[in-house]
């Protein structure tokens, strides 16, 4: 395969979670991906990962998307096909307590690419976007029509407010050809234990604190709150591997190449399966055949009680399905923490 042939993508964040996992899709699916990143929530080493399961390095800037100057020079430097806007702060508690660098990153960022995609005649983007814009859904499983409801916390609402400036850039006539991406929970790792979520911090997140947890790095896991309407009383969500998300990325990018100027569209990225804490818990000592310490705790603000999927969009658009299961995710998982443990 010669690199110099292969359509270039953007992947801003793209030293992520999610963003580095997309890179391994992009590369199988024969595109070439280029890296911006600030570091701020990942480090180098997911580079050093990339470069082994791939072979060869993944070109990568280190700047903020907030900064023109550097968003001028990757798009001068590179004829780019498209881009995928990961880079985005996630952390909804954090959000709560920084509301101002919450909406100055989050939506700042979206906007200095979009002038910079239009400045430079770019017309393909993939937003990351979250189906916490739907709070507790009415139906379930829950469908893109969905009306969208307040948001729960500045985080939730700077991918609203994401969605509604890509709605606005649309009915502008920009010229750009947009798909947001509504994203359950992505959990799981690359098969290769090479690349999966980073530990910084105490992770806010149920997975990683589950393998940390099964590792021994925590003490237990306090599941928060039992007593909702569920079957056994824990919260329900549709956990989908992170290796299924980023095929949904690529997908996206292929579905846009041949749509008009100032098209937009938005599809949910979960399985259609929707799973209780209990069961994570227990798939996770299935897989791991260890016993997992966790105890019962008051309900965690700003959780809402279930949400999956409705995946029949996605599924018809753009052909795309999920391959991996909860075990398998969580297989991956946990085979990502004990890689850890060996660096
Ligand atoms: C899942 C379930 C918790 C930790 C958040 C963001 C969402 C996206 C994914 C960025 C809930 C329970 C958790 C723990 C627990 N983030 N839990 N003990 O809250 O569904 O979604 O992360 O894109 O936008 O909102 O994910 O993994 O935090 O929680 O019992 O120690 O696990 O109550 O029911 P969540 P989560």
């Amino acid at each position: 395969m010669y690199i110099w042939f292969m359509e270039k993508i953007l992947i801003t964040g793209g030293a992520g979670y999610i963003g580095s996992h997309t890179a391994i899709a992009l590369v199988n699916a024969g595109y070439q991906p280029i890296i911006i990143d600030d570091f701020s929530n990942s480090n180098t080493s997911v580079l050093k990962g990339l470069h082994e399961i791939l072979g060869r390095e993944v070109h990568c800037y280190t700047g903020d998307c907030n900064d023109s100057g550097i968003m001028s020079k990757v798009f001068m430097e590179h004829q780019l096909a498209g881009v995928i806007h990961f880079a985005a702060y996630k952390a909804v508690g954090e959000s709560v307590a920084h509301p101002i660098k919450y909406y100055k990153n989050n939506v700042g960022s979206l906007l200095v690419l979009l002038e910079t995609m239009k400045e430079f005649g770019v017309k393909n983007l993939v937003f990351s976007s979250s189906c916490t814009v739907y709070g507790q859904p009415e139906k379930l499983p829950v469908k893109e029509d969905s009306p969208r409801k307040p948001a729960e916390s500045p985080y939730g609402n700077t991918k609203k407010i994401c969605e509604d400036i890509l709605n606005d850039v649309t009915r502008s006539a920009l010229g750009l050809r947009m798909i947001s991406l509504r994203y359950f929970n992505p959990i799981g790792a690359h098969n290769s234990a090479k690349i999966g979520e980073l530990p910084l911090g105490v992770p806010a997140n149920l997975v990683p604190f589950v393998t940390q947890t099964g590792a021994g790095i925590r003490e237990r896991l306090t599941v928060y709150g039992d007593d909702y309407d569920t079957p056994d009383g824990t919260c329900i969500r549709d956990y989908i591997h992170v290796m299924d998300l980023a095929d949904a990325h690529v997908k996206s990018i292929d579905y846009l190449k041949d749509k008009p100027d100032n098209f937009m569209d938005l599809f949910n990225v979960g399985t259609g399966q929707g799973n209780t804490v209990m069961e994570v818990i227990k798939a996770f000592e299935k897989v791991s055949a260890k016993t997992l310490n966790f105890q019962i705790g008051p309900r965690r603000p700003g959780d809402v009680e279930k949400v999956w999927a409705d995946t029949s969009k996605i599924t018809a658009k753009l052909n795309w399905q999920p391959k991996f299961n909860l075990e398998d995710a969580l297989r991956d998982s946990w085979r990502w923490q004990l890689a850890l443990a060996d660096k």
